[in-house]
């Protein structure tokens, strides 16, 4: 009996362990019940990358949701005909109608699960895509890129990379050709019709995707984008690009809805963007009015950065990123609930993103709040799932055997729902152009 007592009042209270962890936080009307999200990763789930929602995607979200995550950033979506010709392996599209339904059934099950949902829209691969056909991608310069192991820092991509040199080959860039003006516009306009084609399926928020050396990035970088019209040369013209993103995306999807951006915290490459220019990114998208900031860092080029091996370690950059702009900042890559914890009481972000953390054990929120962190299952890093992935396969995970079998367990299927939680449908304020009938 003493004993029970004893190991009761030893029991810690997680409302007060993890305090910053489970409070929630408020962007624009999205209310979101704590500060784990899951981070944007692909699944490669829609097979043979004709890019429509699937049930085993649908039961992997819920999961998910289900499992305790305030906020689910979805894998990265394209969002144009050209981007969904050039995607590495295969993913999601969102370029015309055909697609709609069953985002908003993606959505709806996140939602029916418990969690808040921002889709992840890219505008490209660029040189970073792959041309299937043997056609070239379409990027701001003709330059490709190259995956070799001196530009790795030395924490394990490198040994892979020697270990298996063949790897190096395959990521060798198919050699990308120079986009004109008229085409960067079109692309331009098809994808801000594509975000609102999100709005529709009544995702909370969308989240372009600027990080990781994918076509926004490359503009803004003098690594890749040596282009010698208002697009390239000074900073000012390499974030024309993004800038033009931002603003047609807004006005298609309207000011009340949540807008958010990743950005790489740094390039990591010779000639590429600086930490310092990518301040100067954030502050400009923080003035025009982008409602969130979620960090990554380096790029296909730079892997260990974009996939760190130990927690916390964009945090320093994240602080930075925290004195620049006034909105949310979100950080990936802290698995550790304690170190997610002390990485929000520092002050230096305001979100955690869990990415592969989130392969290993979907129910890590549920665990954080019922006081069983010390059950989570925690992420090796060993990135099988990620190879897998980059092979074109449905990503599995080594610790969690359910991972891209949860459309198989009836706890992650939705229950019919009450006619009075039916969506209403929410009419845009721009309609997109396939759905108008007279031009
Ligand atoms: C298989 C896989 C796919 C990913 N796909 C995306 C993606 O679609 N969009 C994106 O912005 N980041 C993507 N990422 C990067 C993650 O969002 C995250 O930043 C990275 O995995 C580091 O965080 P972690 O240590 O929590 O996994 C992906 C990561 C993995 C492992
Ligand atoms: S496969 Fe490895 S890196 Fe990927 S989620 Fe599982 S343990 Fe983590």
């Amino acid at each position: 009996m003493a004993q029970k007592a004893a190991k009761a009042a030893k029991k810690v209270d997680p409302a007060k362990e993890y305090k910053n962890l489970l409070s929630p936080i408020q962007i624009k009307d999205v209310e979101i019940k704590n500060r784990i999200a899951m981070a944007p990763m692909n699944t490669v789930m829609s097979l043979d990358n004709r890019g429509y929602i699937n049930e085993e995607i649908l039961a992997y979200y819920a999961a998910r949701a289900k499992g305790g995550c305030g906020l689910i950033v979805t894998e990265c979506v394209l969002g144009t005909q050209l981007a969904a010709k050039f995607p590495f392996t295969s993913n999601l599209h969102c370029y015309d109608v055909s697609f709609a339904p069953g985002l908003a059934e993606l959505a709806e099950t996140i939602h029916a699960f418990g969690a808040r949902t921002f889709v992840q829209m890219s505008i490209g691969f660029g040189r970073q895509g792959h041309a299937h056909d043997g056609s070239h991608p379409p990027a701001p310069s003709a330059i490709p890129y190259e995956v070799v192991p001196e530009h790795m820092a030395g924490r394990g991509f490198d040994r892979l990379l020697e270990k298996n040199p063949h790897l190096a080959e395959g990521a060798l860039g198919h050699l990308p050709y120079e986009m004109t003006i008229d085409e960067i516009r079109a692309e331009q306009d098809e994808f801000a019709e594509s975000c609102i084609y999100a709005v529709m399926a009544q995702f909370d928020g969308i989240e372009l995707h600027a990080p990781h050396g994918y076509l926004e990035h490359q503009f803004l970088s003098p690594r890749s984008n040596r282009r010698t019209d208002l697009y390239g040369g000074s900073l000012e013209n390499r974030m024309r690009f993004l800038v033009e993103v931002y603003f047609k995306v807004r006005e298609a999807i309207g000011h009340d809805k949540v807008l958010g951006m990743r950005l790489s915290a740094d390039e990591h490459m010779p000639g590429g963007n600086t930490h310092k220019e990518m301040l100067e990114v954030a502050r400009v998208m923080g003035q025009l009015g982008v409602d969130y900031i979620s960090l990554s860092d380096g790029s296909y080029e730079a892997l260990d950065y974009f996939f760190p091996n130990k927690d916390g370690t964009m945090l320093a950059e994240a602080a930075n990123f925290k004195k620049t702009v006034d909105v949310p900042v979100m950080v990936p890559s802290i698995h550790d609930p304690k170190n997610a914890e002390r990485a929000l009481a520092s002050g230096k972000c305001d979100i955690v993103l869990y990415g592969r953390q989130m392969f290993a054990d979907p129910e890590y929120g549920n665990k954080v709040a019922d006081g069983h962190a010390g059950d989570i299952r925690r992420c090796k890093r060993c990135n099988e799932c990620l190879m897998r992935a980059q092979m074109g396969f449905p990503v599995r995970c080594i610790v969690n055997p359910e991972l891209g079998h949860e459309k198989y367990m009836p706890e992650y299927q939705r229950k019919p729902v009450k006619a009075q939680s039916v969506y209403k449908m929410r009419i845009p304020a721009k309609i997109p152009k396939h759905l108008r009938h007279f031009d």
